[in-house]
């Protein structure tokens, strides 16, 4: 029995469903921050985070902030580019068009490589676009969560470094980290932010980034002093540092009991990490087989660009999420509407990330899915579809 009070189920494509745990240990006594006990916990915490990356390399460095997903674009913004240098988005939805703005706020000369709405660039497109200027960072968005849209992370970064190399490659993993398998070192990635709320499992409120040895450098060796305060990872750097040496340190306060949340659900996330993306695999391959079977198109048109913690779906012509999110939310489950400006009329967003999916006896995949039949059918029958 869940300790949780009876409620509809989250499936959005973030924030997601808490396993018990997670919550209880939110529940912790008041401590200080600079207490042995939070110091132990804030430092496995680090540690933790270089295992769901599964990087080893010690110049690798992982930043734990109070903040949301977005603090991570300010970070990567204010330290790794300086005013005046070109960055290159590769964008696949709305998070492209946010993180392009991100950049251009702190000064960057920003070049979008829009892939058509559904669909991602070509590694061809993308040598192309390395090739006609040169760029201080490339950022893409591993899956694009108004799209669904999954970025072929390993392939641009092997790019880069064969066409580029001194481009930072810089990846918003907000919609992936936890579902998307992710392997930092091996792929020579010097980027990749997130947050607790998606497929970490962790409530909303801490901004998560892993940065590469070459990407400190980049940040240690800036012409000019980093253009913020709170995201410079000069102020942080030495924090995590000594957090993760059991040494306290301050600079600015640590929310305390969402970093024992993300201890907890990272303890469970690193028991077995390729374990975690083949179950996240394995559900989204039936999500998307049921979706078929409605009749229904996928906003991310081709397979391989298919996220696995998400799925994007085009409604049947005549309907509008409207339509259709309140049956499902009579039937006990929570949908998102679309977010993508230029269709979101046109479809609705199912996030399947986290316990929904690593805990089958929840029962909330086939809860949905079997809502959303039902929910589709009811409203085509409204229309007189
Ligand atoms: C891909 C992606 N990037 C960035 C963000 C921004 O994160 P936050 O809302 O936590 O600030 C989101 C939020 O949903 C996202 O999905």
């Amino acid at each position: 029995m869940s300790i949780q009070t009876p409620h509809n189920t989250l499936l959005i494509p973030g924030p997601i469903e808490f396993d018990d745990a997670v919550l209880q240990s939110m529940s912790h006594y008041a401590e200080s921050h600079v207490a042995p006990g939070f110091v132990k916990v804030f430092g496995e915490t680090l540690t933790l985070v270089r295992k769901v990356f599964q990087s080893t390399n010690p110049a690798a460095q992982p930043f734990i902030i109070a903040g949301s997903g977005t603090l991570g674009w300010d970070l990567v913004s204010a330290n790794l580019i300086e005013r005046g240098e070109n960055a290159l988005v590769l964008n696949t939805g709305y998070f492209g068009d946010s993180f392009g703005q991100c950049l251009e706020t702190y000064g960057a000369n920003v070049t979008h490589l829009k892939a058509p709405i559904g669909d991602r660039s070509s590694l061809e497109e993308v040598e192309q676009a390395l090739k006609e200027k040169s760029y201080k960072v490339i950022t893409l968005t591993h899956v694009d969560t108004s799209t669904g849209v999954l970025s072929d992370v390993k392939g641009v970064a092997q790019l880069v470094r064969r066409v580029s190399p001194e481009t930072l490659v810089v990846v918003d993993g907000v919609c992936s980290v936890g579902s998307e398998e992710i392997a930092f070192d091996e792929w020579d990635l010097d980027a990749v932010l997130t947050a607790s709320q998606k497929a970490i499992g962790c409530p909303p409120g801490l901004s998560i980034v892993m940065t590469s040895g070459r990407a400190i450098q980049a940040a240690q060796s800036r012409k000019t002093p980093p253009s913020s305060y709170y995201a410079s990872i000069a102020n942080w750097l030495p924090i995590m540092k000594n957090y993760e040496n059991n040494k306290a340190s301050y600079f600015a306060t640590p929310p305390t009991q969402l970093v024992h949340a993300l201890h907890t659900t990272l303890t469970q996330i690193t028991v077995d990490v390729p374990a975690r993306f083949a179950i996240h695999a394995k559900v989204s391959d039936k999500v998307k087989a049921a979706v078929a079977e409605l009749g229904l198109k996928q906003v991310a048109s081709r397979p391989e660009c298919q996220a696995h913690g998400m799925t994007a779906i085009y409604l049947p012509e005549g309907l509008v999420p409207a339509d259709v999110l309140p049956g499902l939310l009579k039937r006990g489950v929570i949908f998102a509407a679309g977010l993508h400006k230029e269709i979101a009329t046109k479809y609705i967003r199912f996030g399947h990330m986290g316990v929904s999916v690593t805990d089958p006896k929840r029962g909330d995949i086939d809860n949905a899915l079997t809502a959303l039949k039902e929910a589709l059918t009811e409203a085509k029958q409204a229309k007189g579809l």
